[in-house]
């Protein structure tokens, strides 16, 4: 899972490597030219381990999300000052926004021991038993996806949270007993997708709630400098300014897209860019092509699920499981990571009775809109 815990310094032997080998097309045969999986909004721990170079250790380090920065903190420093364990901390957001970055801030900032896992990895309470009976004092526990509890896991999770107590039961059938067992104090982070699949009884337990949203053009592009700098590649502010914009609001797509166009500029498959490697306007513009990334940052899927709604659903309302099914998406992907970044860009509405599309969504795929009646608006 991209919670796997890289030791320090892990990914810096991975900064030098060489571009891939290229396969006999001139291609880089790593797959980095594959779109729909750079994309991908689910998890890939290689990719993300290779990512984790780059994920800022220290508040000051993480960029943008300034509100959510500041109130986090004043909770550091007090816990911190009052050497307490922090209050269990609910991070909400779409993926590659930073929870898993931030988390791991939070532990670094406390100078506590940092305990990731998520919750499909925890399978039995004993599992869980486990982790909460070998934490250290004040440690912080994250969870990732901790909207995947099971029943009997998320139980013994309230207990531990409220009471820092463990509720064991030993033996079998009528001698069978419960034991009370003392944890120590630690700070839970729990971190989700889809808020409203979290019971309220376990989200109530979170003294604070924190939610994020989709980065500025501006915080992208100073994201994909550090990121520059942190791999080493030269990259023009141009440059780095159009990756901004087309980073879909996200970090990792931004740290992503930044590798690709270093590929690109350093394999220069085709010779006419002769930067030596830097990352110029010509780069990035190209790159973005060959990728399908549009001027709003849009890539294929998002397209093709806008083009979807209106060619065979004239304009919707449409429910999302048969959307999804139309575009051959599933639909958490659909509903996670697709959907909010298209309503965020006033392209796409959620209706009570299904998605529409807007009519900005006809205008920058250049197709014509027609009103109720056939005719066509203008
Ligand atoms: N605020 C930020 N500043 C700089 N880099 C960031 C920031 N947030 C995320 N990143 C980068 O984006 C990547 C994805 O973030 P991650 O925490 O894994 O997202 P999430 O857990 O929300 O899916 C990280 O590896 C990190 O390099
Ligand atoms: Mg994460």
């Amino acid at each position: 899972m991209a919670t796997k815990k890289t030791p320090a310094g892990a990914g810096t032997s991975k900064i030098a490597t060489p571009a891939p080998p290229l396969s006999k097309s001139g291609e880089p045969s790593d797959g980095g030219l594959d779109f729909e999986n750079l994309m991908n909004p689910g998890f890939d721990a290689e990719r993300d381990d290779r990512e984790a170079s780059l994920r800022p250790k220290h508040l000051n380090e993480f960029l943008g999300q300034e509100r959510l920065k500041e109130n986090l903190g004043i909770f550091i420093k007090a816990a911190r000052d009052r050497g307490e364990a922090m209050d269990h901390l609910f991070l909400v957001g779409p993926p590659g926004l930073g929870k898993t970055t931030l988390a791991q801030v939070v532990a670094n900032e406390l100078g506590v021991e940092w305990k990731p896992t998520s919750a499909p990895a925890l399978d039995k309470p004993k599992d869980l038993a486990g982790i909460l009976t070998t934490l250290k004092e004040n440690a912080v526990l994250f969870i990732d996806e901790i909207h995947r509890l099971k029943p009997a896991i998320e139980e013994m999770l309230y207990i531990a949270m409220e009471d820092f107590e463990l509720d064991w039961i030993i033996g079998q059938g009528p001698s069978a007993r419960t034991v009370r067992i003392p944890l120590p104090r630690f700070t839970l982070i729990g971190a989700t997708t889809k808020p409203g699949a979290v019971s309220s009884p376990l989200a109530s337990r979170f003294g604070i709630s924190l939610r994020f949203g989709y980065y500025e053009s501006a915080e992208l592009e100073a994201i994909v400098k550090r990121s520059a700098d942190i791999l080493g590649v030269d990259i023009d502010e141009v440059a780095a300014g159009l990756l901004g914009s087309s980073s879909r609001g996200t970090p990792r797509i931004a740290n992503r897209l930044l590798r690709r166009m270093r590929d690109f500029a350093q394999v220069d498959v085709e010779g006419k860019f002769a930067t030596k490697g830097r990352i110029t306007r010509e780069v990035v513009a190209a790159g973005l092509e060959r990728l399908e990334v549009d001027s709003l940052g849009l890539e294929k899927m998002d397209r093709e699920i806008l083009r979807a709604i209106i060619t065979r659903y004239a304009g919707g309302p449409v429910g999302a499981e048969t959307l999804a099914i139309s575009v051959g998406e599933g639909v958490d992907g659909l509903e996670d990571y697709y959907e909010p970044y298209l309503i965020q860009a006033g392209l796409l509405a959620r209706t009570p009775r299904g998605r529409v599309v807007t009519s900005a969504a006809y205008a920058h795929l250049r197709m014509e809109q027609k009103s109720e009646d056939g005719r066509l608006q203008f």
